[in-house]
C-alpha cells in the first residue's frame, strides 16, 4: 500500500481544464523527453524539436524534466512552444521516488484558447470540453513507473484510477506515460495479467506490438495511452520523429532515447 500511496500522492496533482473546443476533440500526447535539464534546452536543434513535437497537441504529458530552481530549462522551451500559440504549463515539484536518481518533474503543457486551467494538484489533471459544460469532465492520468518496480506500480493502476475517477465523479479516464510494461522489465504473461489489462472498462490504444523505442536493438512497447470505455478515440500512434525530421539516429537520440505516443480522443 506504501506503492499505491506513493502513486496516489504522485498523480493527484489535479488540474482541472475547461475547453472550449469547437469540435469537442483534443489531441493527445505522452513523451518521456530523457532528462530534460538545462544543458540539455541550450541545444537550439533539440529545443526546436521538443516544442514543436509539444505543438502537436492540445494536452501533452511530458516526462524526465531536472531542471534548475529558477525553471531555466522549461521556461527556453515554454517561450518557444508559446512563438507560434502560447500554452499553459502545470509543472510538478521534482518528485523523488526511492532515490534521488529518479527525482524528475512532470508536466502538462496544454493549448490555450482550447483549454483553460482551473486548478492544479499532483499529478492528473481534469479536462472539461466546453467551459460551461455540466459534464464532469476528463481525467488525464500520468504515469512514469520505476523501470524495477514495474510489476508492483502496474499492479496499482487500477485502484489509482478509480481513486480519481471518485475523486472528480466522472468516468472518463486517459492514463498516459511511460509505462515500462515490456520487454525486460514486465513479461508478456505479467502485462496479460494486470489488471489494467484484465479490467474491461480500460482500452489500450497503443498496442502491445508498438515500438516507442528510438534504438533500433529495442523493439519496446514502453510508452501508452490507455482510456476508459466512456472516452471515443482514434488515430492512436507512435510519433516517429526521427523519419518525420529526417534525423540520423544519433540526432534522434540526443533528443530522446522514447518516441512519443499520441490520439485523437473525444
Ligand atoms: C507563454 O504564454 C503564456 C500565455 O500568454 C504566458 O502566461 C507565459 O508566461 C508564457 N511563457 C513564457 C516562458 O514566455
Amino acid at each position: 500500500m506504501e506503492v499505491l500511496a506513493q502513486l496516489i500522492q504522485l498523480m493527484v496533482l489535479s488540474s482541472v481544464l475547461a475547453t472550449r473546443s469547437r469540435s469537442r476533440c483534443l489531441s493527445v500526447g505522452s513523451f518521456n523527453v530523457k532528462w530534460f535539464t538545462v544543458a540539455k534546452s541550450a541545444d537550439e536543434g533539440i529545443l526546436n524539436i521538443v516544442a514543436d513535437i509539444i505543438r502537436r497537441y492540445d494536452v501533452m504529458l511530458m516526462m524526465e524534466i531536472r531542471d534548475d530552481v529558477h525553471q531555466t530549462a522549461m521556461n527556453r522551451l515554454w517561450e518557444l512552444v508559446n512563438a507560434s500559440s502560447p500554452y499553459g504549463l502545470s509543472l510538478s515539484q521534482p518528485l523523488g521516488r526511492y532515490s534521488n536518481y529518479y527525482r524528475e518533474q512532470y508536466a502538462f503543457f496544454y493549448r490555450l484558447g482550447k483549454a483553460y486551467l482551473v486548478d492544479t494538484e499532483p499529478y492528473s489533471i481534469l479536462i472539461k470540453t466546453s467551459p460551461t459544460s455540466s459534464e464532469p469532465g476528463i481525467a488525464f492520468i500520468g504515469v512514469h513507473t520505476q523501470p524495477k518496480n514495474t510489476m508492483t506500480e502496474m499492479a496499482s493502476m487500477v485502484e489509482v484510477t478509480d481513486f480519481i475517477l471518485r475523486h472528480w465523479s466522472t468516468d472518463k479516464a486517459v492514463i498516459l506515460g511511460d509505462l515500462n510494461a515490456d520487454c525486460r522489465y514486465m513479461s508478456t504473461s505479467a502485462l496479460a495479467q494486470t489488471p489494467l489489462k484484465m479490467d474491461q472498462r480500460f482500452t489500450w490504444l497503443i498496442p502491445d506490438t508498438a515500438d516507442t523505442t528510438v534504438s533500433p536493438q529495442t523493439n519496446c512497447a514502453y510508452d501508452r495511452i490507455i482510456v476508459t470505455d466512456p472516452v471515443q478515440h482514434s488515430a492512436a500512434s507512435v510519433y516517429n520523429y526521427e523519419t518525420q525530421y529526417a534525423l540520423s539516429s544519433q540526432e534522434a537520440k540526443a533528443v530522446s532515447d522514447h518516441y512519443p505516443v499520441e490520439a485523437q480522443i473525444c
